[in-house]
């Protein structure tokens, strides 16, 4: 039975943080002086084990949930993730299986994913500069690595591939233009995405981030553009085609053009605690009840009775919210993915 929350809002897509970990440090996300060598991550015997995700899926099926998407940290950082895509892929009721990975190690990964069921990639990609990718992926990452990856990605069978671009003032704007020229006429489609202000390390201001109307105008001057569609269905972009026929691009405007009102957004951290918010300062977990033994009915009935109370719009509220982040920490990215 679909369940609905305070704002009329189903559930429908469930993104599975599979670790904590990464082998980037980008600064907006993991900056490299607080995630150290040192740094305590979550131990793997704190991962949710594969049966524990393929149990709670299940249930979030039931619940109304068609789309898993699979995410870190870095997701191909976790043993074996195609044994746990060979599970969820045979669940009746999904409709849609994807991955989002930094894309650095999909060249070893791709047929393996490919072959395990996985339908969809999304692949994170800032920029085509080697020099500034360099810096955005705090020094860990080469651009010709995930270009390769995508190629990798392309034999194994996958279809059109999102390509998702954060974009902040005066560190990778100058370089739109090229990604938009080398994936036009490619089947894939980059999301320029405006840089948000997740989790409590990024020092996140509002003059860092270029607006999706700034970058239409860009593009559309160039390359003519045409609307084909906005977020009114549930998606968190907006999309563009090409006038010309080459392709599509598309624009994720969380900050100028919030879209809370139709986010059906589930999201469960490597540990299994599950927030109801990309901004959450709280998570409900789901882990500790999966080990105390617990029946699936109760387990329905927790996340029935957290989705039916769910009043979270916080892109739409983001200037109220502000003052209070140092109060309440927020979750971070790299623990419940994007
Ligand atoms: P599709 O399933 O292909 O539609 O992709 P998606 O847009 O659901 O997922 P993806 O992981 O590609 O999301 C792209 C980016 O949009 C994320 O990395 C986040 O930066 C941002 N994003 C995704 N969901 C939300 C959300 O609920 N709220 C906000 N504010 N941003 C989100
Ligand atoms: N703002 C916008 N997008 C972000 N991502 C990570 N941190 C931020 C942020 N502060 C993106 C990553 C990746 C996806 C998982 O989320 O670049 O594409
Ligand atoms: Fe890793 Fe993605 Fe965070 Fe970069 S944004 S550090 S690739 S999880
Ligand atoms: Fe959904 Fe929260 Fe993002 Fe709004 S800010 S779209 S409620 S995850």
């Amino acid at each position: 039975m679909p369940i609905i929350d305070t704002f009329n809002r189903p559930l429908r897509d469930l993104r599975i943080s599979l670790i904590d970990r990464c082998n980037f440090r980008c600064p907006y996300c993991m900056p490299s002086e607080k995630y150290h060598h040192a740094y305590q991550f979550l131990e793997k015997g704190q991962w949710l084990s594969f049966e524990e995700i393929e149990r709670l899926a299940r249930i979030f099926v039931g619940l109304g949930v068609t789309k898993l998407r699979l995410t870190g940290g870095e997701p191909l950082l976790r043993p074996d993730l195609d044994l746990l895509i060979r599970q969820l892929s045979t669940i009746p009721g999904v409709d849609d299986l994807a991955l989002t990975t930094n894309g650095s190690m999909l060249t070893q990964w791709a047929e393996r994913l490919k072959a395990a069921g996985l339908h969809r990639l999304t692949v994170s990609l800032d920029t085509l500069d080697e020099t500034i990718f360099h810096k955005m992926s705090g020094e860990k990452g080469s651009v010709r690595d995930v270009l390769e990856g995508i190629r990798a990605a392309e034999a194994a069978g996958f279809g059109p591939i999102k390509i998702n671009a954060v974009i902040q003032r005066g560190i990778n704007d100058h370089t739109i233009l090229d990604m938009v020229k080398h994936f036009r006429g490619t089947p894939h489609s980059v999301r320029f995405i405006e840089y948000m202000d997740v989790g409590n390390q990024n020092h996140w201001d509002l003059s860092q981030v270029v607006p999706s109307g700034e970058i239409i105008a860009l593009i559309d001057a160039k390359y003519p553009l045409q609307r084909i569609g906005g977020t009114q269905g549930g998606d968190t972009s907006e999309t563009y085609r090409f006038k010309d026929g080459q392709g599509e691009v598309g624009f994720i405007s969380s900050v100028t053009k919030a879209f809370c009102g139709t986010c059906n957004r589930l999201r469960l951290s490597a540990d299994g605690k599950m927030y109801t918010c990309l901004f959450a300062t709280h998570g409900t977990d789901l882990g500790s009840h999966l080990r105390n033994g617990t029946t699936d009915e109760f387990l329905s009935h927790l996340i029935r009775v957290v989705w039916m109370k769910r009043e979270d719009r916080y892109s739409e509220t983001r200037a109220d919210f502000q003052h209070n982040s140092q109060t309440s920490p927020k979750v971070e990215m790299y623990q419940i993915g994007g």
